[in-house]
């Protein structure tokens, strides 16, 4: 037996990719399916400046291989000393498509992020008047909140009265895990848009915990409880054009994941479309997939959808997709659904 569906060649609207050795490792696994990606910039140091972003989309492309195409859509890294005018010289020069928000301490590398919200007005006052997206990071830093409430605790006290006061910034809410993430963006009033994982579609807390540690199923925003893995994936499945893919492939090297303290990050790059391909036929919404993978972000960040088409195939013999992929930095695990992945892509 088998079923083919053929889509628009999707996009990842948040993706990392590193540098150097870990870049010219996992870019082709990106590059092999998807046309553009948004770029997060939390290097060391992060991507803050235009000129920063010039030469890291420089670097990518060098690490592109022949053959290829693939175009990276840059971002800045917001700091508390970025400057407006550099912002808006870099968004009016096509260079970048987003900034980014990071909160100080919430994830990795993340420590040259924002503390005080109020020191970036001008920034993002800037970003509403040419209408470049803010993506944000959605987790409070404050210890005494707990990490499972972190999402939920900064709609409430700092995404909602953020967009109160700078109304026509567009925001995108990313990797979302939590409904209350969902209902939010939904109901919203004013430009607000939520990319979701691929990973948080078949994950959640039980996966990370129960029978031993899965260090590799371990991201921030952690996975919460099945009740919010099912709101998330009927809002993929709806549908609605505010909610699109991002999927915040993470590499890690293995010895930096399997450890006392490992890192955060979830590396879903290689295998995400047949990963999506199977969470969509499982919900009965196969015909959902082309929006939420190829048609909302392009529309989000005013790009034209791609015009090249891709066939992925369902086949009775599971894709062989390899456990690990083997960089320069060192080997890096692929995201493992649990079960046999029968969607193939075809080139
Ligand atoms: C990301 C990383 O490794 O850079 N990790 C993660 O768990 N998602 C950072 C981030 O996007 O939070
Ligand atoms: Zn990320």
């Amino acid at each position: 037996m088998s079923t083919t569906l053929s889509i628009r060649r999707p996009d990842d609207w948040h993706l990392h990719l590193r540098d150097g050795a870990m870049l010219e490792g996992v870019l082709p696994e990106t590059a092999r399916h998807f046309a553009r990606a948004i770029i997060m910039p939390n290097l060391v140091p992060p991507v803050v400046t235009g000129d920063d972003a010039a030469a890291y989309r420089d670097r990518i492309m060098a690490a592109l291989p022949e053959g290829m195409s693939f175009e990276p859509l840059m971002t800045l890294y917001l700091t508390e000393a970025t400057d407006p005018a550099d912002v808006a010289a870099a968004h009016a020069a096509g260079l970048i498509h987003a900034v980014k928000l990071y909160p100080a301490g919430a994830t990795t590398n993340s420590a040259s992020g924002v503390r005080d919200l109020a020191r970036v007005t001008p920034v993002l006052e800037k970003m509403a008047e040419i209408g470049l997206p803010l993506c944000i990071h959605g987790e409070v830093t404050s210890p005494e909140v707990d990490i499972f409430d972190r999402e939920q605790v900064f709609l409430e006290t700092v995404l909602d009265p953020l967009r109160r006061r700078i109304p026509d910034l567009k925001v995108t809410l990313e990797h979302i895990t939590t409904s209350q993430g969902i209902d939010y963006v939904a109901g919203a009033s004013g430009d607000i848009a939520g990319t979701i994982t691929t990973h948080h579609l078949m994950i959640n807390r039980n996966h990370i915990l129960v029978g031993g540690i899965r260090p590799h199923y371990y991201c921030l925003p952690v996975a919460k409880r099945s009740t919010h893995q099912q709101a998330l994936r009927k809002a993929a499945i709806s549908g609605n054009p505010r909610f699109f893919l991002g999927t915040d492939s993470a590499p890690h090297t293995d010895p930096n994941k399997e450890s006392a303290c490992g890192c955060a990050g979830v590396f879903s790059a290689t295998n995400t479309l047949s990963c999506l391909a199977h969470v969509f036929e499982e919900e009965g919404a196969l015909d959902k997939l082309e929006g939420f993978a190829s048609l909302f972000g392009p529309a989000r960040y005013g790009l034209p959808p791609n015009d090249v088409r891709i066939t992925l195939e369902k086949r009775d013999t599971p894709v062989a997709y390899p456990p690990k992929v083997e960089t320069g930095a060192g080997p890096v695990t692929l995201f493992d659904p649990g079960h046999p992945l029968h969607w193939h892509v075809l080139d």
